[in-house]
């Protein structure tokens, strides 16, 4: 059975059993009390948004569930005037004896797809939307909650799974969310098996951003660069192949722009090698993730206000984390090579100043004109290294600028790539994942604004402020030579602030969704 715990708290209130099937004898004048803990069951149930005030458009296994009980379903949402409107949502109790709730919610409009304007699958993501209305079902004290598969088994789990995400370990025991536990509903289902599956494959790909954004909502004082290395190895150390590399490793390596950015704190850096071996090749596909685990901005430091975000300035290490993850829990038959630059950005006497000149690992020179853009540093070395394992395609992720948040806000990741084809792959991905990401120039303009530098062969801000998103991604640039690169600048969806609805307020992990999708993409292709 596809169940699945959806936190590991084992404070699971009972209802008082006794209490409720009294209550639905009262109700429905039914003699059959129902047995024990099956109170705590709800069940959600999907409906399509339909003008009509005297039907409701059921979705397959809504309309099973109402039939069972000879229509009390539709009599009851046919009570009041006005239909449902996608993602509103009605709870029915005491209408099923086997369920204390069952919320029906409104999936949209039948048969909505690919949304050109919105560069999105609608009816995916409707679903997703719907389905985290169970979050209302937890909060009436139901703790096991069967879900429609709405006609997207997949987007069905992923929504739920996302949904009841929360990062409360911290917290006192009685103030953290109860425990879950949610399936789907089958019971009415041809195909169980394949339901089952899918199922399963959505709650996987869930599974993956929930780690990606528990790694970014941690605390910096807990998620040291040490730390997120420990916690890497913990979660895939069965799967994949984790190596722990030190300050000593990168100095042999001559990784003096990542060191740079390190030395300003008592936090010793890691560079994490993580090897997925899901078949066998000599060109894996190569994931790069940021891990400043705490951005200060060094002695260009930021701003008191909002700092903590910067907590979250290893999104791209964790997206690359918990695509792993997923990719590996899915078993995709791909070869994946990650390399995560982990460090924080502090000013202290030991710090790197503007001005400073540092020399990365392919031997150019950069001047360090403000050490907040100390992203790029780090992954200039890491993208240098990632070549050396000659990958069929370099996969970059990083909360990089403040410049792409402005351009883009939390609508998209901005995506900048030397590959028309890996686009359309990515795109693709992203279309079905909800998750979505846009395009960005990597014209010659912004390598000019770089490389126009007094001391060196590169500075690291590229002069004005204008085209920031732009000039990082140029800079990344001159650490490159594969054919299929694709840089992520992820600043701009780092957080969530309600827009998506199946993500609460927090730290988003985004893309980590879209990134699996892609990946499951080139999987499926025979050269790599
Ligand atoms: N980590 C920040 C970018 C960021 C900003 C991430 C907001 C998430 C939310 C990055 O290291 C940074 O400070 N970038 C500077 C670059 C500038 C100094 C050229 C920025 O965007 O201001
Ligand atoms: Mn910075
Ligand atoms: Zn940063």
């Amino acid at each position: 059975m596809a169940a699945s715990i959806v936190k590991r708290v084992s404070r699971v209130k009972k209802l008082n059993v006794s209490h409720i099937s009294a209550r639905y004898k009262l109700l429905t004048g039914s003699r059959h009390f129902s047995t024990s803990k099956q109170w705590n069951k709800a069940l959600v149930l999907g409906v399509y948004e339909n003008e009509s005030t005297d039907s409701i458009d059921f979705t397959g296994t809504a309309r099973k569930f109402d039939e069972k009980a000879d229509g009390k379903i539709s009599q009851l949402l046919l009570t009041v005037k006005k239909p449902l409107k996608c993602g509103k949502t009605r709870t029915l109790h005491a209408v099923d004896p086997e369920f204390s709730s069952v919320l029906v919610t409104c999936i949209g409009k039948r048969g909505e797809g690919y949304d050109e304007l919105e560069t999105v699958d609608k009816g995916r993501e409707s679903i997703r939307a719907a389905v985290a209305t169970v979050l209302q079902l937890r909060e009436l004290g139901e703790n096991e909650i069967e879900v429609d598969s709405c006609g997207d088994t997949e987007a069905s789990a992923e929504g739920c799974h996302l949904a009841l995400f929360s990062y409360d370990d911290l917290k006192a025991e009685k103030s953290r969310k109860p425990a879950v536990r949610i399936s789907c509903a089958t019971r009415y289902s041809q195909d169980k098996n394949s339901m089952e599956k899918e199922w399963r494959k959505g709650a996987i790909l869930a599974e993956g951003q929930n780690l990606s954004r528990r790694l970014m909502e941690m605390p910096a004082n807990l998620l040291t660069p040490t730390k997120f290395a420990e916690i890497v190895k913990e979660q895939l150390a069965d799967k994949c192949e984790v190596l722990v590399r030190d300050k000593d490793w990168a100095e042999s390596m001559k990784m003096g722009s990542f060191l740079s950015v390190a030395r300003g704190s008592v936090e010793p850096p890691v560079f994490l090698e993580i090897e997925y071996k899901g078949r066998q090749s000599d060109s894996p596909l190569a994931l790069v993730g940021k891990g400043v685990t705490f951005d200060t901005g060094g002695i260009s430091i930021k701003p008191s206000q909002g700092m903590d975000a910067m907590r979250g300035d290893m999104g791209g290490a964790a997206c690359v984390a918990g695509s792993l993850l997923s990719v590996s829990k899915l078993q995709l038959p791909v070869h994946v090579k990650a390399f995560i630059p982990l460090c924080e950005n502090m000013p202290s006497g030991s710090a790197t100043k503007p001005g400073d000149v540092v020399t990365a690992m392919n031997g150019k020179t950069i001047q360090v004109d403000n050490t907040d853009a100390e992203g790029r540093l780090i992954l200039a070395d890491a993208l240098c290294y990632s070549e050396q394992f000659n990958p069929s395609l370099i996969l970059d992720m990083a909360t990089l600028t403040g410049a792409i948040d402005v351009a883009l806000g939390e609508g998209a990741a901005g995506v900048f790539t030397n590959s028309e084809n890996m686009w359309n792959k990515l795109q693709k991905a992203s279309v079905r994942s909800g998750d979505r990401v846009w395009r960005m120039p990597l014209f010659n303009h912004y390598t000019k604004k770089i490389t126009e530098c007094q001391l060196a062969d590169l500075n690291n801000i590229g002069g004005s402020r204008s085209g920031g998103a732009c000039t990082a991604a140029a800079f990344l640039k001159e650490f490159v030579n594969n054919k299929n690169w694709l840089h992520l600048d992820i600043a701009g969806v780092m957080s969530n602030s309600g827009d998506v609805a199946y993500l609460g307020k927090g730290m988003s992990g985004r893309p980590t969704r879209t990134v699996i999708e892609f990946i499951n993409m080139i999987s499926k292709e025979t050269n790599n």
